[in-house]
């Protein structure tokens, strides 16, 4: 039987394990060190149990064969796997090492999401999902320890794709309910029928976890006609149409949900086409400045927008705007920029409401130095007769109302210099793009 252990070599020390990341019913996860690329990765490999059963080789083909199919998947919410390695007869699959909590820790933290953020996860989630369905396979095993969020871009990441109920049968005993309650009632029978719906009842099961902090009733359970407390019940402050969708698609049988994930999107409302102004016509994408703001994390939003804003200008080297680069800016990145900010502050931050404040307080297109002043006094940019430093902007939802964006970047405690005073051109930019 083959355990590998930290420090250990393998590939002719190509790659160093670091540690044991976890133990499912059928693989072992370890992290290990690629000395050739200098980088962390993942090796996953059947688990000492798999090595003991008498079919293993049987057991290893199917698990390669998963690896590779993986393998061919490109998508930026499915985790990468790189390549396959054998060592000592044993199969390892090398994957990109996602640095972030996985979905269900992160809930354990910070207890029921908001609706927005959860939609936000399971909307990237469905993305890769259709992806996955496309490419004519099924996830098999969707539920919020299987998904990754990427610390550094707040982007969740499917992992596990579901070798593991290949393996582990379908005995459904209470012991495993905290795994149990993501799967449908076709994966506990003996040869239930499998299909899109098949993930769309655990995509429906993780969101109902993510806004409840609640594991659902396991399917089996709910056959023997145990009910499943819809989750409104735990969480009041969802919307009917939300509580709606998901019961819909955690409906127990198969022929009461959804049956793909498109319909599924289309019930919650994050149908594609209502996101297609993520990217603009520049090719400039907005998908992370939206997951920063939908997740709350407002001082990256921040330093999203103004790196976007220099994107979109062609400022990058520079880190400045010059006074025409702000009469020209192209509206249509302009008004997904203050849409994304509005949207996600509900309402409190946001361009147009600086604009607002600014010319309810006289301000004009001509910059004047006491306007300015007393516009800055009210949003808090202006302190006690002192200019407040980017390190004192409070990134925080309770911050004054169209305290943000600042606009910052990482540069020295006056960060806020990359739109700061460009603010004014900025506001008659929203006169003229007439936004
Ligand atoms: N690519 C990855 N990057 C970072 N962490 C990972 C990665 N893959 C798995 N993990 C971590 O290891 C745990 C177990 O891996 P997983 O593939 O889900 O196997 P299993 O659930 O069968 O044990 C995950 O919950 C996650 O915390
Ligand atoms: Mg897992």
């Amino acid at each position: 039987m083959k355990l590998w252990t930290p420090n250990q070599e393998l590939k002719n020390g190509r790659f160093i394990i670091q540690k044991v990341m976890g133990g499912g019913g059928f693989g072992l996860t370890y992290k290990a060190l690629d000395t050739s690329k200098d980088k962390m990765v993942v090796i996953k490999t059947l688990n000492q149990f798999q090595q003991t059963q008498e079919d293993f080789e049987q057991r290893q083909e199917k698990f390669l064969n998963e690896a590779l199919r993986l393998a061919q998947c490109s998508h930026p919410h499915i985790v990468k796997v790189y390549e396959v390695f054998r060592e000592e007869g044993l199969w390892g699959m090398v994957m990109e090492y996602v640095d972030g909590d996985d979905l269900g820790v992160y809930v354990e933290n910070n207890g029921p999401l908001s609706a927005t953020e959860a939609l936000c996860y399971i909307e990237q989630i469905s993305q890769a999902l259709e992806y996955v369905h496309r490419q004519g396979f099924l996830h098999r095993d969707v539920k919020p320890n299987n998904i990754l969020l990427r610390r550094e871009t707040q982007e969740a990441i499917l992992i596990d794709f579901g070798l593991a109920r290949e393996y582990t049968g379908k005995t459904g005993s209470m012991t495993n309910a905290k795994t149990e309650g993501y799967a449908p009632i076709e994966q506990y029978e003996r040869r239930g029928e499998f299909g899109e719906y098949t993930d769309v009842y655990a995509l429906a099961a993780t969101l109902y976890s993510l806004v409840t902090k609640e594991v659902p009733i396991p399917a089996n359970f709910r056959k023997k006609g145990l009910s499943l407390p819809p989750p409104q019940q735990y969480n009041p402050t969802i919307s009917d149409d939300l509580n709606a969708a998901i019961v819909r698609g955690i409906a127990l049988e198969p022929q009461n949900r959804p049956q793909s994930v498109l319909e599924f999107q289309e019930l919650l409302g994050i149908h594609p086409q209502a996101e297609a102004h993520l990217k603009s016509s520049l090719g400039i994408n907005y998908s992370q400045l939206r997951n920063f703001l939908a997740s709350g994390r407002w001082k990256e939003a921040d330093r999203e927008t103004a790196r976007m804003m220099l994107a979109v200008t062609g400022r990058e080297k520079e880190g400045w705007f010059a006074v025409e680069d702000i009469e020209m800016f192209r509206c249509e990145d302009l008004q997904i920029i203050d849409q994304l900010w509005l949207k996600y502050s509900h309402g409190r931050f946001g361009f147009t409401i600086q604009k607002r404040i600014y010319e309810a307080m006289g301000g004009n297109k001509d910059y004047d130095a006491d306007v300015w002043e007393a516009f800055s006094d009210r949003i808090g940019w202006h302190k006690n007769g002192d200019w407040v430093t980017y390190n004192n902007i409070i990134f925080d939802i309770s911050a004054p109302v169209a305290h943000l964006p600042r606009g910052g970047s990482t540069v020295g405690e006056w960060g806020g210099f990359v739109l700061w005073l460009g603010l004014c051109g900025v506001f008659s930019r929203i006169d003229s793009c007439e936004l």
